[in-house]
């Protein structure tokens, strides 16, 4: 888990808007799981954030101070603009943000309409291909990214079963998200309560924690399943890497197909998805729920309401 002791606060000269340059105010923080990874001293699809790093995260601000035509003062954005307050962007920091459009909210920028609700999109249409009547499983289901998923795998005709931490949980994405069960893995046998609640078994599993649930559904998997690996957050805390999952064989036996993805790998198509999002919610299709922690310096604890699952929904830190 994260630790006070990772951090230090710092305070320093908001910078001038050199040439090409701009100020945003940031306003909030969005924590996701991969933070764990990305200061991990390891090779991955993004260099890890070094000691003395301002931490790396997903920000929406307003921008205050402006060299650049294209960030012009007051336009709302959101980037990769880090733990900070203030954050300088464009010119040649390396640093980039994206004008929001009009009317779109800084919350919905770092949920349903950023980078959560896209993974969910492409994960789930793209990598996992549902057809109408298939069966998806989501775990996760309360989360960020899950309640998306699965969220889309009922407007798209599929029956989808949750797998979350607790019975509320559960309630919540049965009764008011719409999913036709949800199993809360905490008190029930996942791999027999798969077999109940997908009576002809599991096209698409929508991974989201890896571990033991992925485990059970490779048990639940029909013939020709995709498994959509989009994380596995059981293991980001882990010093050590476990043994993979036990029914592995079954990958080989009912000619599944594995495939894990970036959200990034589809920056070409981001606003395909966000205007599909944004369709689907004009429409009462899709509900979106942010859970906002307050206060900056809240962040190195609220970040790990993700590993203990306190979060329910897209985890935001307002400064
Ligand atoms: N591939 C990509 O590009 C991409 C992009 C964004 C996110 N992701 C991945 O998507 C997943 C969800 O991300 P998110 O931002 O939406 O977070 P989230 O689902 O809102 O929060 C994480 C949730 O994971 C569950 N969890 C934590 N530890 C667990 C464990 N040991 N076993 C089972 N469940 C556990 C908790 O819910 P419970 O109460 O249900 O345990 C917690 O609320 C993560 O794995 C993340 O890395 C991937």
């Amino acid at each position: 888990m994260f630790t006070d002791s990772c951090f230090e606060v710092i305070e320093a000269r908001v910078p001038e808007p050199g040439d090409g340059e701009a100020v945003v105010k940031v306003e909030y923080l969005s924590l996701d799981p991969a933070m764990r990874g990305w200061v991990r001293d390891e090779r991955s699809y993004l260099p890890p954030v070094q000691l003395g790093d301002v931490m790396r995260s997903g920000a929406a601000g307003h921008v205050v101070a402006s060299n650049n035509p294209e960030l012009p003062v007051g336009a709302a954005v959101m980037g990769m603009l880090g733990w900070q307050e203030h954050a300088l962007i464009g010119g040649n920091t390396g640093a980039m943000a994206n004008v929001l459009p009009e009317g779109i909210h800084l919350l919905d920028s770092l949920s349903i309409f950023g980078s959560t609700g896209i993974t969910a999109y492409f994960g789930l249409l793209d990598i996992g291909q549902p057809k109408e009547g298939d069966t998806i499983v989501v775990s996760g289901a309360a989360g960020g990214v899950g309640s998306i998923a699965g969220q889309i795998g009922k407007i798209v005709g599929c029956r989808v079963v949750g797998i979350a931490g607790t019975k509320e949980k559960c309630s919540w994405v049965v009764d008011e998200l719409g999913f036709d069960a949800c199993i809360d893995y905490r008190t029930e046998n996942v791999a027999d309560a798969l077999a109940d609640n997908c009576p002809n078994g599991v096209d698409v599993y929508f991974d989201n924690v890896g571990g033991d649930i992925l485990d059970a559904a490779l048990q639940n998997m029909n013939d020709f399943g995709r498994i959509v690996a989009c994380g596995m957050i059981s293991r980001y805390n882990d010093a050590d890497p476990e043994p993979g999952p036990r029914h592995i064989t079954n990958i080989v036996k009912r000619r599944l197909r594995m495939q894990g993805f970036i959200v990034i790998d589809f920056w070409a198509r981001f606003a395909e998805a966000a205007m599909q999002l944004a369709v689907w919610a004009g429409e009462g299709k899709l509900k979106n729920r942010v859970q906002v922690v307050d206060g900056f310096l809240s962040a190195p604890t609220a970040v790990n309401m993700l590993f203990t699952g306190a979060n329910t929904g897209k985890l935001v830190v307002k400064l």
